[in-house]
């Protein structure tokens, strides 16, 4: 039966009127990052702030973090802008960041936003204030490895402690519900196994415990006003989540029966690259999107939308921009598939970065030497491993190894040895601490030769 569009239009208006009523919304939004090259997480997170806002958030309920480094930093060609997608808008403006800073992004922050603690931050910082009654919004885009996700300082925020957040938060009654959306490589080893199924949480992870998370709107497709950003502008699970919400009401769909179990579906069709997987209490995923992510009004943005696309398609004016500056036809490209096109792998980030320098031609011989003193790293990086590694038995970190950590304190002990011999782990050296994981997880005495392997090696270099 086709229901006509105006009651479509008020019924949803009618339903978010309700749902405000009723409930109380919150959110967290995070980027896990700094540095030019990592630009599409803290892109991501304020496009999404700019999105919740939209759709009907108060700026007192959403509480976001982000090193802000990257508006006033010499290689940003739009001064005091970011943008998150190829012509798209300035997300930047308006974009209220709540803690900014290396210092006060940190996995201690995150656990005290979540726990409504703010004695433990400095005085007047903005902390949940959800109750039974709230409904709260995690999204975090950032790096990732097994068993953790990252922080600006190469800090780590473990499985176990994030699971120990939640359900310090589901014992002190503050939330109704609660999704969680990540955008990290390795995401789902956050959850497996670890987060249970009746504590009304619900985690949407972009990777599965092996694989990497792709960054999309990448050179050569990184195209805003003319020119090239020379990098991904946003990521392929975290662009999707948000256009399926502004799609629901452009495709006319009713909002009170798009749920996340429908958005769940779609994301799994539309993130090619990786497998957008859930966990924790799936019946939260009945619940329909709006309840969390609240109701875009098509009909109010379609003037914005206008202002930026010039027309009803949106990626009208891109594909036109992109096929005149790639000496390439992509006419055939919908907007989907100009995702799925544009993505990169996260660990290479910074390569990608330093090369498409190089091939544009900006900061002349500085490009070629970051360049090369990158590759090398790499590599120095990776002749530390195989010998951190070697005699132990381990299964190499390219293959899939499947091994999840139940032992933190062994891989946070053994991460922190490696950081103060060997120096920080950059997002390209995360992939190692798998053997960390292996080596925890096969006994004491493994882990206890692989520390010792650390010392040793490091102290050679
Ligand atoms: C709140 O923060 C203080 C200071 O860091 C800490 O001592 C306390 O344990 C925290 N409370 C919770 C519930 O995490
Ligand atoms: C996760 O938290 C639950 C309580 O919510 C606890 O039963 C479980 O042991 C925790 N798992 C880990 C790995 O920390
Ligand atoms: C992750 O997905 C890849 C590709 O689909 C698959 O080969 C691999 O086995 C998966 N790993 C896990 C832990 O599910
Ligand atoms: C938007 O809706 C169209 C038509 O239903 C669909 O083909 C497309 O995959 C959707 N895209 C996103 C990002 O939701």
């Amino acid at each position: 039966m086709k229901i006509p569009t105006i009651f479509i239009s008020l019924s949803a208006v009618l339903l978010s009127q309700a749902y405000a009523q009723q409930q109380d919304n919150w959110a967290v939004l995070v980027a896990g990052s700094k540095g030019m090259w990592n630009y599409r997480h803290q892109a991501d997170v304020c496009a999404s702030y700019q999105l919740l806002r939209k759709n009907g958030f108060t700026e007192d309920h959403i509480i976001l973090m982000a090193v802000d480094d990257l508006v006033n930093d010499e290689d940003n060609p739009f001064p005091g802008q970011l943008f998150n997608e190829p012509n798209g808008p300035d997300v930047y403006a308006g974009c209220k960041i709540d803690y900014r800073g290396s210092d006060m992004v940190t996995p201690e922050t995150f656990h005290a936003v979540l726990r409504g603690n703010s004695s433990a931050l400095p005085q007047g910082s903005k902390v949940l204030k959800s109750n039974e009654n709230s409904n709260v919004f995690l999204f975090f885009s950032d790096h990732g490895e097994i068993g953790f996700l990252v922080f600006p300082e190469h800090q780590q925020l473990f499985a176990n402690a994030l699971n120990s957040t939640l359900a310090y938060m589901h014992e002190n009654k503050m939330y109704r519900k609660m999704v969680l959306y990540i955008e990290a490589c390795h995401s789902a080893s956050m959850f497996d196994g670890i987060l249970p199924n009746n504590l009304g949480i619900y985690a949407v992870v972009a990777a599965n415990a092996t694989q990497s998370s792709w960054g999309t709107y990448c050179y050569p497709y990184d195209i805003v006003n003319g020119q090239h950003m020379l990098q991904c502008l946003g990521d392929m699970f975290a662009i999707s989540w948000m256009q399926t919400n502004k799609n629901a009401t452009a495709q006319g769909g009713d909002l009170s029966v798009y749920t996340l179990e429908h958005q769940f579906k779609q994301l799994q069709k539309l993130v090619v690259k990786s497998q957008v997987l859930r966990f924790g209490d799936l019946s939260v995923a009945q619940e329909p999107v709006m309840a969390f992510q609240g109701v875009y009004n098509q009909q109010k943005h379609l003037q914005e939308q206008q202002a930026i696309y010039g027309g009803v398609d949106a990626h009208k004016r891109l594909r036109e921009l992109a096929r005149l500056q790639l000496e390439e036809s992509i006419e055939e490209l919908n907007a989907d598939e100009l995702v799925q096109k544009s993505s990169q792998e996260q660990s290479d980030a910074k390569l990608n970065y330093l090369y498409s320098q190089l091939l544009e031609k900006v900061r002349g011989e500085d490009a070629q030497i970051d360049f090369a003193n990158e590759i090398t790293r790499r590599m120095k990086v990776d002749n530390i491993f195989v010998k951190i590694a070697a005699s132990l038995g381990l299964v190499d970190v390219s293959t899939e190894t499947h091994v999840l950590p139940t032992n933190f304190d062994c891989l946070s002990s053994l991460i922190e040895s490696y950081k103060s011999n060997c120096g920080p782990l950059h997002d390209y050296d995360l992939q190692y601490t798998a053997y960390f994981v292996q080596a925890c997880e096969k006994g004491e005495n493994s882990a206890q030769i692989l520390s010792k392997n650390i010392k040793k090696v490091c102290s050679s270099f």
